[in-house]
């Protein structure tokens, strides 16, 4: 009985996910949602036989880290398209198909599905008895990588199928077995938000929306996954067994817009762009008009592909070695311009990674007059074979800053100076290097480079570190450039007399910046351990680590076990932190600032509530009931304990919710971690 209550709630939730994802129409409130899938998880946990993968509460993810993917064969090769950028060559195609076909001019016309292009990465769906049993990407045709974990969070993608029948919430098409193409596509909003947050957090951004949605659905950890907030667009259907399928209607399998239509009815976000269109002008005119019209998209496009409607006529026009017959892609012509390129400056970034930027003769592009274009890397350098002078083509296409993307050879004079990379800091002088496995050059001489140092300054004392007001990075660029200040510890020096030598700065703001340095020594210890900007230290992780160390002192000193002990770090902050106390000049700076008042210990401000858990480490997994996963985290913290994010020697208790991944459980059992129920844990903190 329970679990037909289960189911049934299940059903409802599904119902309204359609609405709301697949249909942008939702007829109950977010609030009324989330009660709903409460009431779920709730149900769920107190009823652990009703487990089901494809339950709506599994689309969180999960934080047990998966170890790569397993190769999976498709059942047919995924295959690529023919394409073309001219409309000429489009003609071409319908010409010939219906030559092909042996339709002769104007006696029939040829139906051909004109659908969007969308620019993500694609993936295989597989449906078994109506539910999602695995999604594969494409990998190199024949096999892919099973990421159906990650698939699973993606909100508009059904894990049962269902007829979109509003008065019949009932499961329909339990026998069928049926496998949808499409591709995932992180939308333009969420890849400005991901890129911020990366940029904040000092890691490499992503060049475009494609990249961020394949870099996603290859990620370890589903449940960042799911933050991510992918979507899907579904543009084919293979029935893989029709035995025991009966169709609604009879003229079902004969057309591939039927199918479309079909799989809509299922659940499946099928785009409401794609048209039948029935002569070569209906087709000129779909692309004419999602020429212009797809900068209006959520989502990122490249083309349209055309597809001969017919699954007969598909049939008879049939492949070549690597496409279809019956279908092209026409890509978009990406708007670009050719202009000259003058010449190539490289900037030195707080990070000291060198961007090497074309500046060039400006032109009109898009709207906007362009003068200077990233040139990446010395790797995109060498292959685009730059010269100064050369004439080149710019493009703004998906990413942020526009790029050269082709050198006109034609122009090029006979001694024109080819473009190398320097191999010399253009600020400090210092030889640069190259990490291993990564594109960047980096200027090493992080102490003394000034752009560098100057970076750090300006991070030190900005709103969220020191809070230092008065500080612009022109003052401080001044300061610096002057000799009055080397690195952030002098800031503790600056005098109302040193400061007024400056032109510019009268008393009264002198005396402010003064003030405002003084009132810093206030700033709590763990942000000063974010002010200092090691590397990765963003403010999370600050907090984080003043709160499982409490002192610079301990930190200091933590072996890289210890570091990746703690919650939310891993190997890449522990082994920056063990760099950054391993430098000298480091461990001097610190006891500079110690020695002007800067707060170099004290746990992170909280409501202490008792030391009831003090000095144990508390490892979390699973759902809960009563709390969220985050509310139990900060009761942790609040009775003195110690969140940890894997189960090792070192743990002590493990808080076991519903539905826990079997390996934490069996390395806890191995390890004689003891293993405590949501209930237990709230009987002890009560
Ligand atoms: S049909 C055999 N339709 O573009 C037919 N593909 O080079 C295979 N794509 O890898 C694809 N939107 O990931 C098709 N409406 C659409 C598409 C689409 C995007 C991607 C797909 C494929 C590539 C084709």
């Amino acid at each position: 009985l329970m679990k037909q209550e289960i189911e049934h709630l299940r059903n409802v939730i599904r119902q309204h996910e359609y609405r709301y994802y697949v249909e942008n129409a939702p007829i109950i409130s977010d609030q009324e949602f989330d009660a709903l899938m409460h009431q779920l998880i709730k149900l769920e946990a107190e009823n652990p036989d009703c487990f089901d993968p494809n339950s709506p509460t599994q689309r969180v993810g999960s934080d047990l880290a998966q170890s790569g993917f397993e190769q999976v064969e498709h059942r047919y090769p995924m295959l690529s398209l023919g394409n073309t950028y001219s409309e000429g060559e489009i003609r071409d195609w319908y010409n010939r198909v219906c030559k092909d076909l042996g339709v002769v001019n104007d006696s029939q016309f040829i139906e051909v599905v004109c659908e969007l292009k969308f620019d993500g990465t694609s993936i295989s769906l597989w449906y078994e008895n109506g539910e999602l049993v695995r999604a594969v990407t494409r990998g190199d045709g024949v096999r892919g990588d099973d990421v159906t974990r990650n698939v699973r969070t993606i909100k508009n993608i059904p894990l049962k199928l269902t007829q979109n029948n509003i008065s019949q919430l009932s499961t329909l098409n339990s026998q069928l077995n049926v496998e949808f193409r499409g591709e995932i596509l992180l939308p333009w909003k969420e890849f400005e938000r991901l890129n911020a947050e990366r940029e904040r957090n000092e890691e490499p951004l992503f060049a475009n929306p494609r990249n961020a949605a394949s870099g996603t659905l290859k990620l370890q950890n589903s449940r960042t996954v799911a933050k991510r907030n992918l979507i899907a667009q579904i543009y084919n259907v293979q029935i893989t067994d029709n035995s025991s399928f009966l169709t609604p209607h009879s003229s079902l399998l004969e057309t591939h817009s039927s199918l479309l239509q079909w799989a809509k009815q299922l659940g499946l976000p099928v785009s409401d762009t794609t048209r039948v269109c029935k002569s070569i002008d209906e087709i000129m005119e779909f692309i004419n008009y999602w020429n212009v019209e797809r900068k209006n998209l959520p989502v990122a496009t490249d083309g349209i592909v055309l597809k001969v409607n017919s699954l007969n006529q598909q049939k008879n026009l049939g492949f070549t070695a690597k496409s279809p017959r019956w279908a092209i892609a026409y890509k978009f012509q990406a708007e670009r311009a050719l202009t000259r390129l003058n010449s190539v400056s490289y900037q030195v970034g707080r990070t000291g990674a060198i961007t090497p930027v074309a500046n060039l003769e400006p032109v009109q592009l898009s709207g906007t007059v362009v003068k200077r274009a990233s040139l990446h890397n010395a790797d995109i350098i060498a292959s685009l074979d730059l010269h100064i002078g050369d004439m080149v083509y710019v493009e703004k296409g998906g990413e942020i800053i526009p790029k050269i993307t082709e050198v006109d050879n034609s122009q090029r004079k006979a001694d024109a100076e080819r473009v190398i990379f320097i191999d010399k800091c253009p600020e400090c002088g210092t030889t640069l290097v190259r990490i291993e496995g990564e594109a960047a050059h980096y200027c090493p001489n992080e102490i003394g480079c000034p752009p560098q140092q100057k970076g750090r300054i300006e991070h030190f004392v900005s709103r969220k570190a020191m809070n230092i007001d008065g500080l612009g990075s022109e003052t401080i660029a001044m300061l610096y450039d002057r000799g009055l200040i080397h690195d952030v510890a002098d800031l503790y020096t600056l005098t109302i007399g040193k400061l007024a030598r400056m032109e510019r700065l009268g008393e009264k703001s002198a005396q402010n910046i003064v003030d405002a340095v003084k009132k810093s020594t206030e700033v709590p210890f763990e942000r000063v351990l974010f002010a200092l900007g090691i590397r990765y230290v963003g403010e999370t992780v600050a907090k984080k680590l003043a709160a499982a160390f409490g002192s610079m002192q301990a930190l200091s000193v933590a072996k890289r076990e210890e570091l990746i002990a703690v919650d939310e770090i891993g190997e890449r902050i522990a082994d920056s932190l063990i760099e950054y106390f391993d430098d000298m000049r480091n461990m001097q700076l610190i006891e500079r600032l110690t020695s002007f008042g800067v707060k170099m210990e004290g746990k992170v401000a909280r409501a202490e509530l008792s030391n009831k858990l003090e000095g144990l480490t508390i490892v979390i997994s699973g759902t809960f009931e009563h709390h969220s996963r985050d509310e139990y985290k900060a009761m942790i913290e609040a009775h003195g304990g110690k969140n940890g994010s894997g189960v090792t020697s070192k743990t002590s208790l493990l808080l076991a919710g519903a539905n826990m991944g079997p390996a934490k459980l069996e390395k806890a059992e191995k390890l004689g971690v003891k293993i405590i129920s949501e209930t237990e844990f709230l009987e002890i903190v009560k």
